[in-house]
């Protein structure tokens, strides 16, 4: 794929507006010296570009990007739109949002706009016409950056009623909403549509020991699609305006990752080029954050930017630790090898007050550029400045596909029953985990997504099968794929409602097992899996108490009263192959069943060896680079497949071993 981009963006978050002049000089000089060449500028200056309702003052704007373009930087503009200025909550109070709890916000914090609030979209829309008009045609900006990291919902009364517009699309009647919703359950039949209010904790919210969890799954999830499509609204009202100045430009929203509340996937459409804000926490394993970026990558299946992400250390985890010596160049690395084309920082230069004073910044509060992080951002600028355009929208081609899907991250961690343990990132994960340490690559992809891609489809936790989804899986197992499964899967509908007849649902054909009841198992509780050959090991969260119907069973119960039963099954469909797994095994059991499954499948790992090395793929103009990067606390051997290589970054002879956080690229 072209990148829109000429190089690799490097750079970040620029605040120049937070300080006196003369810091801006010695910003341009550090960071030259840095081998930076681009700044994100504009995130939060609405209140400063519109002191009033009448006034709008682009003074000090001009000169920030006037400097930045003589200074041939790129710019990333953003739009301002994150925060509302005060003097805005003051006269119109019903542009903040109400939240969960039904509290009416007052002016502060950020992100903090009622999305369909008419005042907001108004005021939105004309600064952002104000923007384009007068920045649209420079040709430093390489990207349009709108407003900052949509989320958090409003349940306001506003939103009330364009919930019920939303829902009148949708479903047509309220015949069909109270079909949809099974109001007949604790007697909330609706006849009129002024009787529907927004789910919050004051309606149908649940509080399950501080989970939110709802009375009616159905219309809290359609109340989740309604906000992550009234924010999109907002988003697209803005990219709307800006391309009638703005003929090609990229634009894009900051995106953060696995993020509960947006449909990214349904986002993902409206933006050009993805971006996302990569903030993994001291404990974030690093196969989790290696899946972010393949669900970042997948979102349209191309290139994406690293919008943000710290030097060194952020402020608002609860325990902020340093990044160690050389990781944030091997996490850079890793975004890369995963599909980034941009590398860039919250911030360039360090807050001097407000809550974000101890996020890390590659310019530190001593103003220095002897510190230690100071120095690894600028050997970092020189490698990707010679590393040039090699990488800029390679590919990462994957013969395995993982399904996500917001709709059913929603409604699974909704349920109430049978575990509150049950989180969907959690499974997914588990599942990733394995293709990652064995360096078979993976895309993350979207339920309605071309399955005829991939040799395998995992779909842990499918809970929801919305319509057509259990046709394609059966089509794409028809036609030789292998397709893994499990519990919690093919049980509801899009409204959350029981696909009856026998669990799996609409799978249960493609599964050839039924799922009778399922267990659930208690934090320390475990039951076993025992395989034919004798190898037993622990399993737990749920047991689904399976029947067989045409697959045959891999492992079985150890314990209780279901001893002996069937525990993972495989069935032939077609020309293909369902997995199920009925229980969460432990890692070796998942990787058992995983292992057999890659093997038949014949799915690939990227080298012959193993080794606890990450190995990552891309591709580019017929070549393959392969990214070997060291996320354990130890060094490790060199793989000797690549023995005799050279390190495209340093130019110098594969070595043996290769250091904690050391980092290699090899092309092949
Ligand atoms: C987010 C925001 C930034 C900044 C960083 C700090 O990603 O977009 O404005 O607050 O967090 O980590
Ligand atoms: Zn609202």
């Amino acid at each position: 794929m072209q990148s829109p981009f000429p190089h690799i963006l490097y750079g970040g978050d620029y605040n120049p507006n937070q300080w006196p002049r003369d810091v801006w000089d010695e910003d341009i000089r550090l960071f030259k010296q840095a081998g930076i060449n681009s700044a994100t500028i504009n995130v939060f200056s609405w209140a400063k570009l519109q002191p009033d309702e009448e006034t709008y003052d682009f003074s000090e704007l001009d000169e920030i990007v006037e400097m930045l373009s003589r200074e041939n930087f790129d710019i990333v503009l953003a739009t301002s739109t994150g925060a509302l200025p005060a003097w805005m909550v003051k006269r119109y109070p019903e542009v903040t949002r109400v939240d969960f709890e039904g509290r009416r916000h007052k002016f502060g914090g950020r992100h903090n706009h009622c999305p369909n609030s008419l005042v907001y979209q108004k005021f939105a829309g004309r600064l952002v016409e104000q923007l384009a008009r007068r920045y649209a045609g420079n040709p430093h900006i390489v990207c349009w950056h709108v407003s900052n990291e949509y989320n958090t919902g409003c349940y306001c009364e506003n939103c009330e009623k364009a919930f019920r517009v939303w829902l009148r699309r949708k479903y047509g009647t309220l015949e069909a909403v109270n079909a949809a919703w099974n109001t007949e359950f604790w007697g909330h039949t609706f006849h009129d549509w002024d009787e529907i209010v927004a789910p919050n904790a004051l309606s149908e919210g649940m509080d399950f020991g501080g989970l939110r969890k709802t009375n009616f799954a159905g219309i809290s999830i359609d109340y989740d699609r309604f906000l992550s499509d009234s924010l999109l609204e907002n988003y697209k009202l803005e990219r709307d305006i800006i391309r009638k100045y703005d003929p090609s430009t990229p634009i894009t929203t900051n995106l953060m990752g696995t993020y509960k509340g947006l449909d990214y996937f349904k986002w993902a459409k409206e933006m050009d080029i993805v971006s996302w804000d990569n903030y993994p926490a001291y404990n974030t394993p690093w196969s989790y954050t290696a899946m972010c970026h393949d669900l970042m990558r997948g979102l349209k299946g191309q290139p994406f930017m690293l919008m943000e992400q710290t030097p060194s250390q952020q402020n608002w985890q609860p325990y902020n630790s340093l990044k160690r010596p050389g990781q944030m160049r091997a996490q850079s690395y890793q975004t890369i090898a995963h599909g980034a084309d941009t590398v860039q920082f919250f911030q360039l230069r360090r807050s001097k007050g407000g809550c974000e004073k101890f996020h890390g910044a590659v310019i530190s509060h001593s103003g220095s550029s002897e510190t230690r992080v100071f120095k690894e951002v600028s050997q970092l600028g020189a490698e990707l400045q010679s590393l040039g355009t090699t990488l800029l929208g390679a590919d990462s081609p994957a013969e395995v596909g993982i399904l996500f899907d917001w709709d059913n991250y929603w409604a699974l961690e909704y349920t109430s029953g049978p575990s509150v343990d049950l989180k969907y990132c959690d499974q997914i994960h588990q599942y990733y985990r394995y293709f990652y340490n064995r360096h078979i690559p993976v895309d993350m992809v979207p339920v309605d997504g071309d399955f005829s891609r991939y040799k395998v489809i995992a779909a842990p936790v499918l809970y929801m099968v919305k319509e057509g989804v259990a046709e394609a899986l059966e089509k794409f197992v028809a036609d030789g794929g292998t397709l893994i499964t499990g519990f919690m899967s093919g049980i509801v509908d899009q409204s959350d409602n029981v696909h009856l007849g026998g669990y799996p649902g609409p799978l249960r054909k493609l599964c050839g097992v039924w799922a009778e009841e399922i267990d659930a198992l208690a934090p320390g509780q475990q039951n076993s899996l025992r395989f034919p050959d004798g190898f037993t090991t622990p399993c737990s969260l749920l047991c689904d108490i399976l029947h067989l119907e045409g697959a045959e069973a891999l492992a079985h119960y150890g314990e209780d009263f279901y001893a002996g039963t069937p525990a993972v099954t495989r069935n032939h469909f077609g020309s293909g192959t369902v997995y199920y797994v009925g229980t969460q095994p432990d890692e070796a059991g998942l990787a058992r069943v995983l292992g057999l499954l890659a093997e038949t499948a014949g799915v690939r790992p990227l080298l012959p060896e193993e080794t606890p090395l990450e190995v990552t793929r891309r591709v580019k103009d017929g070549k393959e680079y392969l990214f070997l990067l060291n996320f354990t606390q130890a060094s490790q051997p060199v793989p000797a497949s690549f023995a005799g290589e050279t390190d495209r970054i340093t130019g110098s002879p594969v070595p043996e071993t290769l250091p904690p956080y050391g980092v290699l690229l090899i092309r092949r």
